[in-house]
């Protein structure tokens, strides 16, 4: 992930880019490439070419003012943390019946096909309505592309709106995972075949029938697979599932929930999940988007280590604010950051402190609003390096609506926002000012998320927390804590 100070929705924020020296994944950060831009590589999968061992990472390309139709972009990597960009992959095509700047190229992943020697794009393709609902398959014999497209069809008769792949590391099978669209009577997930050119399916291996979920991706241990699914709530965020059976074509078992109900899956939906076997250990990283529908070219990524048991069928994602991964051993460690507690800060205007036994030191701190209601973290120790830093919050606006569509939110009047927006200003400089998003939780669950910060030298910092306008009001999430990771290099 490259380095950058801050980004401002408001035209407020000052941004300073670095450039080539990152070595922390950072769910939920900005990331950027190696010339400084915005990574947009959107509910994406990544594929490890054999001969250089590279990682070459495809997604939808999002841009601002255009909700789809970008294309697809790919970047590539040699650690998974700096990625340089290959362009796009798959461009649109004015007037194409399938490719157009008006229809919908979703959720990419690509795979070799030994047998034809030439790379193999699959998407969800569609129209702007949804009302297509159909596979999309374009092909190249360089994996950067550009990719020259072969079809779009219905996959064995049947519908396909969001679009995952798998590949069986033991027989080296490939898969297409989908569900069978929402704008149709089809509420299942299919599991289905390809055939060895990998530019067509042969046949449906396992449906899971009537779950109503999307976004599927497998992940396969020595002795399971694990297949994770979200709910259907949009691109708003919900609790991710995941079913384990032994053999694709089941028995699957019941789906059990993959982080702490009431995160949302750590703010994240699944799409693909990824597997790094090092010399010393396998890691399995679950490959999330942390979607913005306020302005998705703004969505982040998620993406973490799973801590699976398969004695007892049991997954879950290890949430880490700040981690390092050697793909070369597989090995994955979190550096240690300093803690500031809430409790011992500074509050400010009509902020105050208030018991709360979920949170550290039994205390949270609400009320933040605007530029006057607003928390300041003192005597913060810093490098005059940029340093990431975790803000811990709580953000219950979203309570009511739960993962069920049709619900009301029991906050801000009636209305949802889906995240709020904190003000961070450094040092009482306004020209440091950094916008900070707090995506919806539930009541009672502490989360974090990240920001680039470079602090002065020395132990004299402060961190004033206020809120910013997230299109309803001004409030700012409720504050735990935050934590002070050391810098990169
Ligand atoms: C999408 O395709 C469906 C099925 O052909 C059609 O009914 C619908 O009008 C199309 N939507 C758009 C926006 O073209
Ligand atoms: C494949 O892509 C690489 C990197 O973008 C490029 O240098 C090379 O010329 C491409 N080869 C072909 C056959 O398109
Ligand atoms: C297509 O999906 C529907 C609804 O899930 C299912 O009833 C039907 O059997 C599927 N058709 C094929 C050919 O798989
Ligand atoms: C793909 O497979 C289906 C079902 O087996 C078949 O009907 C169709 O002709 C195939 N398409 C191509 C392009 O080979
Ligand atoms: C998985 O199940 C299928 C269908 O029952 C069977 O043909 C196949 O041999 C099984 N695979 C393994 C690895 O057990
Ligand atoms: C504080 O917020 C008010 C109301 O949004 C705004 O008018 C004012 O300019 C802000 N002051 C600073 C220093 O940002
Ligand atoms: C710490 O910073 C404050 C202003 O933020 C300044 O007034 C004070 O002199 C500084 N103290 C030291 C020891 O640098």
């Amino acid at each position: 992930m490259r380095l950058s100070s801050a980004f401002g929705i408001l035209g407020l924020a000052c941004e300073g880019i670095q450039l080539g020296s990152g070595k922390y994944l950072v769910p939920g950060g900005r990331w950027r490439d190696t010339e400084g831009n915005v990574i947009t590589a959107h509910a994406g999968g990544i594929t490890r070419e054999e001969k250089t061992g590279r990682f070459f990472w495809f997604g939808e390309k999002k841009v601002e003012g255009h909700v789809e139709g970008a294309g697809v972009n790919v970047y590539s990597s040699d650690d998974l943390v700096t990625w340089e960009y290959n362009g796009l992959a798959l461009a649109p095509i004015e007037g194409h019946p399938y490719l157009s700047p008006d229809h919908i190229i979703q959720r990419p992943k690509v795979v070799y096909s030994i047998e034809s020697g030439l790379y193999n794009m699959w998407w969800h393709a569609d129209n702007a309505s949804f009302g297509l609902l159909l596979q999309g398959v374009a092909t190249s014999p360089n994996i950067t592309g550009p990719y020259t497209f072969i079809d779009a069809f219905s996959p064995l008769g049947n519908w396909s709106q969001d679009y995952g792949m798998f590949t069986d590391r033991k027989n080296g099978e490939t898969y297409s995972l989908y569900s069978n669209g929402d704008s149709v009577l089809g509420r299942d997930d299919i599991i289905a075949r390809m055939n060895n050119e990998r530019n067509n399916l042969t046949e449906v291996v396992y449906t899971f029938t009537n779950f109503d979920l999307e976004a599927p991706t497998i992940v396969q241990t020595e002795k399971s697979y694990y297949a994770l699914m979200s709910h259907k709530t949009g691109y708003r965020l919900n609790d991710v599932v995941a079913f384990r059976a032994e053999n694709l074509s089941g028995p699957w078992s019941q789906p059990f929930p993959v982080a702490p109900l009431g995160t949302r899956t750590y703010s994240s939906q699944s799409g693909f999940t990824l597997t790094v076997v090092g010399d010393k250990q396998t890691t399995h990283l679950y490959i999330g988007d942390q979607w913005d529908a306020n302005s998705l070219w703004e969505s982040r990524y998620i993406w973490l280590p799973m801590d699976i048991d398969d004695e007892k069928g049991e997954l879950k994602l290890v949430w880490n604010d700040v981690y390092e991964l050697d793909i070369h051993t597989g090995e994955w460690r979190v550096p240690e950051g300093t803690v500031y507690y809430g409790k011992n800060a500074k509050v400010n205007g009509n902020a105050f402190k208030q018991e709360a036994n979920f949170a550290s030191l039994n205390t949270i701190v609400t009320g933040i609003y605007g530029n006057e209601s607003t928390v300041t973290f003192e005597g913060v120790e810093g490098t005059g390096k940029p340093q990431w830093v975790s803000f811990y919050y709580q953000n219950i606006d979203d309570m009511g609506f739960g993962d069920q569509p049709g619900g009301s939110p029991d906050r801000i009047g009636g209305k949802f926002a889906l995240r709020r927006i904190s003000s961070v200003v450094v040092n009482g400089k306004i020209e440091n000012l950094d916008t900070l998003y707090q995506w919806d939780t539930n009541k009672g669950v502490i989360h974090s998320a990240p920001l680039l910060l470079t602090l002065d030298e020395g132990s004299n910092n402060t961190i004033t927390i206020g809120g910013l306008n997230n299109g309803i009001d001004f409030k700012g999430a409720d504050i735990d804590r935050i934590v002070v990771y050391p810098p990169e290099q």
